[in-house]
C-alpha cells in the first residue's frame, strides 16, 4: 500500500502528539479521524458510522449535532467574540451562567469561577484550598486527601489528585500535601464476607486513622467524585459518604466533590450529590456544562471560603488567580443554552425513565462468563471482564482484554472506552432514546461475544 504523504493520516502522525495515546503504537497505526457527527452518532473519515457510546469523553450530553448550541455560540461570536472578566472587567454570559448555578446548586453556594477543564478547576480548588487556610492563619493545614482509583485531571495539581499510576509515573507526581486514602471499590478490596457497609466504615476508620497519623490540623480537603469515573465506573459503597462526611466535619476538613462527570443529569439528577447525599464545600463542574460544544469548566464555593477570598483581597491585595479565558463569553452563552435545553427538555426526567432499561441490560451482560461485575450509576456503566469470575481474578494486564473489547467494538460500529481492569465503560449521550440504547447493548453483546471466543479459554 502506498501512503500519500500528505494525507490527513501521515500529517496526524508527522505533527501532532495526542493525549492520552501510545505515542509509540500510534506511529505505526495512527488516528482514527472522525469528521462529523449526528445525533448519538459520529463518522469516521471513511465514511462508518458509530454509536458513540461514551459521549465522547463522557461529555457530550445533546450528542453532536445540536443547533441550537452553534446558534448560541454564533450568536455571541457575532456579538462579542472574546472579553475577559480581570479587574473587574465583566461579560453578561458569564455574570448570567454563575447566577444561574448558584440558584441551582445542591447545597447553598455562593461565588462560581470561571476554567477551562476540569483539571484546571480542579488545580484552582487546590489552590482556593491553600488560600483559604492562609487567611485563617492555619499555615499548616494543606494536605489534600483523595482516593486511590479517582481521576481528577493532569496538571501537576489535579494530576496529583488523581490516584491512576497512568496519570502519574514518569511525571514525578503526585507533588507534596496530596495523599492517598483507600478505593472505595467493594468488588476488590472487600474482606472476605465484609458486606458493603462493613466495607465502608472500615475505609471512614482508614480514613480516620490517615487524618490522625498526619495530624488534622494538616490536613485541608478530602476530594471525591460522588462515584469513580475513569477509575472503573464505581458507585460509592451503601453507607460510604454517610461514614466519610461526619469524620470530614469533627475536623474541619473541607469536602470538594468533583462532579465532572456526574454533573447535569447523568444520574438523572442535575448533581450526584442531591442523590448522594452531599455536602461539598467546593464542587467542580465542567464537561456536560456546556455539553462539550466549548470548553468551559467551573467551581462552586461556599460563602466561607468566599469571605476568605475577600479577606486575602483585603489582606494580599487582588486575588491573583484566573486564566485569559475565564468566564470566556462563547462557552458561557454555549454552556447557557445547553442548560435551557435540559430544562425544556426535562433531560432528567427522560434520563430517570431509561434507567431502569440501562439497568436492566447490564444485568443481563453481568450474566456472562467473561463478566466479573457490571456497575451502574444512573446512565453510565462500567463492565469489567475477568479471566476468573468466581475468583474475581482480571486478565494479566499484558494480554490487554479491554483495549481489544475497544476496538473491536468498532467494527460493531461502537465507539466504547476501556478503563482499568479491562472496565469497558458506557456513557451514552442522555438524548439517547429507548431503541438507540437497545442498538447499543445489542452491539455490545456481540463485541462480547467475539471477546468470549478470543479470551473464553484461559
Ligand atoms: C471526574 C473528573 N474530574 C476531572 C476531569 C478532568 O477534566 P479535563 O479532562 O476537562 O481536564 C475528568 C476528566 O475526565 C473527570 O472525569
Amino acid at each position: 500500500m502506498t501512503l500519500n504523504v500528505n494525507s490527513p493520516h501521515a500529517r496526524d502522525i508527522r505533527g501532532y502528539l495526542h493525549p492520552y495515546t501510545n505515542a509509540a503504537l500510534h506511529e505505526e497505526i495512527g488516528p482514527h479521524i472522525i469528521t462529523r457527527g449526528e445525533g448519538i452518532y459520529v463518522y469516521d473519515i471513511a465514511g462508518k458510522r458509530y454509536i458513540e457510546g461514551l459521549a465522547g469523553l463522557w461529555c457530550a450530553a445533546l450528542g453532536f449535532s445540536e443547533k441550537r448550541l452553534v446558534e448560541a455560540a454564533t450568536r455571541q461570536l457575532n456579538t462579542l467574540p472574546f472579553y475577559h472578566g480581570f479587574a473587574h472587567k465583566a461579560v453578561e454570559p458569564a455574570i448570567e451562567l454563575a447566577d444561574y448555578l448558584v440558584s441551582r446548586a445542591p447545597v447553598p453556594m455562593s461565588k462560581v469561577f470561571f476554567a477551562n477543564s476540569g483539571s484546571e478547576a480542579n488545580d484552582t480548588q487546590v489552590k482556593l484550598v491553600w488560600y483559604y487556610n492562609n487567611v485563617l492563619g492555619r499555615p499548616q493545614k494543606k494536605k489534600i486527601i483523595a482516593r486511590k482509583g479517582a481521576y481528577h485531571g493532569i496538571t501537576v495539581a489535579s494530576g496529583s489528585l488523581t490516584g491512576l499510576a497512568y496519570a502519574q509515573q514518569a511525571f514525578d507526581l503526585p507533588i507534596a500535601n496530596i495523599l492517598h486514602t483507600d478505593c472505595p471499590h467493594h468488588y476488590h478490596f472487600a474482606a472476605p464476607g465484609e458486606s458493603e457497609e462493613q466495607f465502608s466504615a472500615r475505609l471512614a476508620a482508614n480514613l480516620e486513622a490517615l487524618i490522625a497519623q498526619e495530624g488534622p490540623d494538616t490536613v485541608a480537603a478530602f476530594i471525591a467524585e460522588p462515584f469513580l469515573g475513569a477509575g472503573g465506573v464505581v458507585p460509592p459503597p451503601k453507607g460510604y459518604f454517610e461514614a466519610i462526611q461526619p469524620i470530614l466535619q469533627k475536623h474541619d476538613i473541607l469536602f470538594i466533590v468533583d462532579e465532572v462527570i456526574s454533573g447535569f443529569y447523568r444520574t438523572g439528577h442535575m448533581f450526584a450529590s442531591e442523590i448522594y447525599g452531599l455536602k461539598p464545600d467546593l464542587i467542580t463542574l465542567a464537561k456536560a456544562l456546556s455539553s462539550a460544544y466549548q470548553p468551559i469548566a467551573a467551581v462552586m464555593m461556599t460563602e466561607k471560603i468566599y469571605q476568605a477570598v475577600v479577606e486575602g483581597s483585603r489582606r494580599f491585595g487582588m486575588f491573583g488567580t484566573g486564566f485569559t479565558y475565564s468566564g470566556h463569553p462563547v462557552p458561557a452563552a454555549v454552556a447557557l443554552e445547553a442548560q435551557r435545553i435540559y430544562d425544556e427538555r426535562d433531560i432528567g426526567s427522560h434520563v430517570r425513565e431509561l434507567i431502569p432499561r440501562f439497568r436492566r441490560r447490564l444485568a443481563q451482560i453481568g450474566e456472562r462468563l467473561l463478566v466479573g461485575e457490571v456497575r451502574c450509576a444512573g446512565l453510565i456503566g462500567g463492565i469489567e471482564l475477568v479471566a476468573d469470575k468466581a475468583a474475581k481474578k482480571n486478565f494479566e494486564t499484558q494480554r490487554k482484554v479491554g483495549g481489544w473489547t475497544m476496538n473491536r467494538a468498532l467494527e460493531h460500529g461502537l465507539i466504547v472506552r476501556a478503563l482499568v481492569n479491562d472496565t469497558i465503560a458506557l456513557c451514552p449521550p442522555l438524548i439517547i432514546t429507548e431503541r438507540e440504547l437497545d442498538d447499543m447493548f445489542d452491539r455490545l453483546e456481540k463485541t462480547l461475544d467475539d471477546a468470549a471466543a478470543e479470551f473464553g479459554r484461559t
